[in-house]
């Protein structure tokens, strides 16, 4: 299946990797979640904890063809080669996934406070960096 996807790019055109062009919204998603989060707790912010919220939604509808595209790379590119970066990225990947569903889960954006949820915001920040890093790793090393 990897092969046919990537030989119907190259048909038309594009030889690149997919991945990189779809970690932007994950990416930056997660950071604005964060930032929107953090500003929501001055008190005539309190409004941007709901736009903290819709770039976590948005962003963890990202995570699916992200992770997918990544995984067809790794196919395409690395062989399917296991090691320590690619399996750190699937942790990680992971790891995001489970805190931006409990945001999800949890986030009250009528009364944001300095809580167990904003701590998750700040996590999913250092996963977001984390798989940033491996990535560039991977491709530049
Ligand atoms: C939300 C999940 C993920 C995010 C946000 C993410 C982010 C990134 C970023 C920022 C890069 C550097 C791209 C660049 O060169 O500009 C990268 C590269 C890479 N990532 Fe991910 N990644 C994710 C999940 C995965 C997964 C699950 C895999 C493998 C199963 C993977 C495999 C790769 C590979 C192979 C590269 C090297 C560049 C390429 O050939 O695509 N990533 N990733």
């Amino acid at each position: 299946m990897t092969e046919t996807i990537f030989e119907f790019l190259s048909k038309i055109g594009f030889h690149h990797p997919i991945h990189p062009a779809l970690t932007h919204i994950p990416m930056g998603m997660v950071m604005g979640a964060a930032m929107f989060r953090v500003l929501s707790l001055i008190p005539r912010m309190k409004f941007l904890a709901r736009t903290g919220y819709h770039c976590v939604v948005l962003g963890l509808l990202g995570i699916f063809p992200t992770a997918f595209a990544g995984y067809l790379d790794w196919q395409h590119t690395f062989q399917g080669q296991w090691e320590f970066l690619i399996i750190l990225k699937m942790v990680l990947a992971v790891l995001l996934t489970l805190l931006m569903a409990t945001i999800l889960y949890l986030d009250d954006t009528e009364t944001p406070k300095l809580n167990k949820v904003t701590l998750f915001y700040c996590l999913a920040v250092l996963c977001a960096i984390g798989l940033g890093f491996s990535g560039g790793e991977l491709q530049y090393g």
